[in-house]
């Protein structure tokens, strides 16, 4: 599959009927734990085998809240169990290609979350081990590809109707970065969504990143995260532009205003159901990526299961996880420098074409 073409048509055209995808869950924190229950209880023809984690009380949790699973104390064990038939990775990024290769070298196809790992020679390293297998097996878990608003977005954009595109203005906002944010992973980690959804969305390359930060913003010698503005230029002359503020506070927000030639169209503002009450009106911002993806998450690990049933592989692909990983270190690059930075990405090989 194209990494431009829309999933849609294999969500909705291929329902499982017959028999049950078996999943081993590999890392059981905040998204695990989340993608436990929808394999468990929202995944038609989807079921767990077995859930994995480093902390093993947090994997038994799970395992109990869910029930009819195995906990393990070995992925690769799991990786290699007879009674799986697919792999859904939720660690942190470091781990993701040691685990990744062992489920290449077992030929078991896998839906790992972002980032494919969190830089361009480790992921290019997971995509030379898919091309020499010769079949992808690697779904990432860039999941906006699966949420109807981009959808809709990327409908617009392909029939033209808007004209053509010329700039996407951008926000990922979140109330409070987990412990593990830094700078750096506030790109790689973090904007890495926006590398891809910008590929996807535009069906153009990134072709250079600029990094800028409000003057007194921050103390160089604090690893935590300040709100910053990523620019890409992308092949098709398109600029892109993000603010991102993963510790706003006031809740999730993740928007997206492409301007065009003949109009715009804005994606993620809040805009639920709005209630008028003693002189006041308002609403409620979501507060983080859960309700605000649910539904995403949901098609995206529906559009796996019934992948795995069929053995073609959907969605992002290694390659796209190598091109945003390759966006995300020139990135890195001019957070550190404040120089505009190219992005530098090989050849792609025909098994991704
Ligand atoms: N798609 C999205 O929108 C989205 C949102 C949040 C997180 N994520 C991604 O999901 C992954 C996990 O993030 P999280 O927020 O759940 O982190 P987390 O820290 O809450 O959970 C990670 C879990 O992995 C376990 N773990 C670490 N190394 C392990 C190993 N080698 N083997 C088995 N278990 C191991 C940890 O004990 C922990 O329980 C990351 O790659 C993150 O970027 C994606």
């Amino acid at each position: 599959m194209s990494p431009h073409t829309s999933p849609q048509a294999t969500v909705d055209e291929v329902r499982v009927s017959d028999g049950v995808t078996r999943v081993a869950l590999i890392g059981t924190g905040a998204m695990g734990a989340d993608h436990a229950e929808r394999i468990a209880r929202r995944c038609g023809g989807a079921g767990l085998a077995g859930v994995c984690d480093a902390d093993a009380e947090v994997a038994r949790v799970t395992a109990g809240r869910v029930g009819g699973c195995r906990v393990e104390s070995d992925p690769f064990a799991l990786i290699g169990a007879d009674d799986v038939d697919g792999v859904v990775i939720a660690t942190p990024g470091s781990t993701h290609e040691e685990l990744l290769l062992a489920c290449l070298e077992r030929d078991v196809p896998v839906l790992c979350e972002k980032p494919l790992t969190p830089d361009a020679e480790s992921s290019h390293r997971v995509v030379r081990a898919e091309a020499a297998l010769g079949r992808r097996r690697i779904q990432v878990g860039f999941m906006r590809r699966f949420d109807p608003q981009y959808e809709q977005l990327k409908r617009t954009l392909d029939a033209g109707t808007l004209g053509v595109p010329v700039m996407l203005h951008c926000a990922h906002r979140a109330a409070s970065a987990a412990a593990w944010f830094s700078q750096r992973t506030l790109i790689s980690d973090g904007v890495v969504h926006e590398f891809d959804v910008t590929r996807w969305l535009l069906g153009q390359e990134i072709v250079a990143v600029s990094v800028f930060r409000p003057e007194g913003s921050h103390d160089p010698a604090d690893e935590r995260p300040t709100p910053q503005f990523v620019l890409f230029e992308m092949s098709g002359s398109v600029l892109v532009d993000v603010e991102v503020f993963i510790s706003a506070g006031f809740g999730y927000q993740v928007r997206c205003e492409a301007v065009c030639a003949d109009g715009t169209m804005t994606i993620g503002d809040n805009s639920g159901p709005v209630v008028q009450h003693r002189g006041r009106w308002g609403g409620e911002v979501t507060q983080d990526y859960r309700p605000r993806f649910g539904q995403a998450y949901d098609r995206e690990v529906q559009a796996w299961v019934n992948s795995v049933r069929t053995g073609t592989c959907v969605g992002p692909s290694a390659w796209d996880g190598y091109a945003a990983a390759a966006a995300a270190d020139a990135g890195t690059q001019a957070q550190v420098t404040g120089a505009r930075v190219e992005v530098r990405i090989a050849e792609r090989p025909s098994l991704y074409t």
